[in-house]
């Protein structure tokens, strides 16, 4: 039979946490890979998608977002910034922050260009430059610690590079980059006339010693950076896929064009709701990087304990662990061993690398769960 598929999807395999859930399910096991809460979110944020669908809120949104939330979505900004944005022509709503990664890929980069990112990827960063056209560099975020090396990040810069993504705090190592750091690449982006897309999906899952600084505030920034985020992460409503885009109004041109053509708008009652989740006072945000804190301390004490070696991730909620007390294990044989005979799912990381290798002696643990969940995964992991 003919095979139909454009050229552009034919090297694409399912990813590998569609693998790892399915494996989970068949066997049972307790899934710490899926990067998603198995909770719920804030009651009154439930509640407020439910009043605006009781007072009218079902049909398309305002294309670029309904009005109410890019006014949230500005006040948040300034609010935990300092950063003015107007949120006529500076905001866009987006279905998740997965739909802004597409439109930024295909409405700034063209065929050949150049786009660093930093390894272990977040895995469809590759997918959307290579189907727009774009080559990939990789730039190393090298163990124990996962963070670049400042003169392998100047190396990968060259006249050919059109676009940085910036994802901080990283998934899946953790990492928030420091200040320096994000200056590092603000020096470079501005020496080499490159765009930042900067995905901070996890802004608010930053832990103690650790602060998220905001790429497009930086000096010389603002003009040059697309700043991606979602109410996903910070709210525990991953299925809500409501995210934005905030970028200068030339640059919301293009990615509205995107946007226009494929998504057109998000749903319109979880807009209102995300709206007021964004108002939400300081210590609902408090509250959730006190429990994520001490789900990650629980997670590192368990995996220690049964001879893994994890990192301390500053943020998101992900650790990547080493698995090189088992010597005779890579990565993906670990994963599925441990799924079918302790009955906990990890991700192997191979997938979030372009040379697989290379993360063959890792796997990424979730913390986003109950702690039932975790606990009972402890007790699990403790047959290791
Ligand atoms: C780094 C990163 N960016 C973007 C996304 C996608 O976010 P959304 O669910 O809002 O599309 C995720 C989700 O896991 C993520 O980890």
């Amino acid at each position: 039979m003919r095979d139909w598929r454009a050229a552009r999807v034919r090297g694409f395999a399912p990813s590998i946490f569609a693998e790892i859930s399915a494996l989970a399910q068949a066997h049972q096991a307790i899934n710490l890979g899926q990067g998603f809460p198995d909770f719920d979110g804030p009651l009154e944020i439930k509640q407020a998608a439910q009043a605006a669908i009781q007072a009218g809120h079902n049909q398309y949104a305002v294309f670029e977002g309904e009005p109410v939330l890019r006014q949230a979505i500005a006040a948040h900004a300034l609010r935990f910034y300092g950063q003015l944005v107007d949120p006529t022509t500076e905001i866009m709503v987006t279905s998740g922050a997965s739909e802004g990664i597409w439109c930024s890929a295909f409405a700034f980069i063209e065929p050949g260009d150049e786009v660093i990112v930093f390894e272990p990827v977040f895995d469809c960063y590759l997918p959307n430059t290579l189907m727009a056209g774009g080559i990939p560099v990789p730039v190393t975020l090298h163990t124990p610690h996962f963070r670049f090396d400042p003169d392998e990040l100047r190396a990968a810069f060259s006249p050919r590079t059109r676009a940085i993504f910036v994802n901080t705090p990283h998934n899946p190592t953790g990492t928030v980059f420091a200040r320096e750091e994000l200056l590092l690449i603000a020096e470079l982006c501005q020496e080499y006339d490159v765009l930042a897309i900067a995905d901070e999906v996890y802004e608010h899952l930053v832990y103690e010693g650790a602060r998220h600084v905001r790429l497009a505030t930086l000096p010389g920034m603002r003009e040059r950076t697309v700043t991606l985020s979602s109410s996903g992460k910070s709210f525990s409503l991953t299925g809500w896929k409501i995210g934005w885009a905030i970028a200068p109004a030339p640059l919301q041109v293009a990615l509205r064009r995107m946007h226009q053509f494929t998504v057109f708008e998000s749903t319109t009652p979880m807009q209102h709701a995300i709206a007021s989740a964004l108002r939400l006072p300081d210590d609902y945000f408090q509250n959730l990087i006190a429990e994520y804190q001490a789900k990650r301390d629980f997670m590192r004490e368990t995996l220690t304990g049964c001879g893994l070696h994890p990192a301390n991730p500053a943020g998101s909620y992900f650790m990547l662990a080493s698995i090189e007390e088992f010597p005779h294990a890579e990565a993906v044989e670990f994963a599925h061993f441990l799924i079918r005979e302790i009955g906990v799912a990890f991700i192997p990381c191979p997938p979030f690398y372009l040379q697989p290798e290379r993360g063959a002696r890792l796997v990424r643990v979730a913390f986003c769960k109950r702690w039932e969940t975790l606990e009972a995964a402890a007790e699990r992991l403790a047959r290791l």
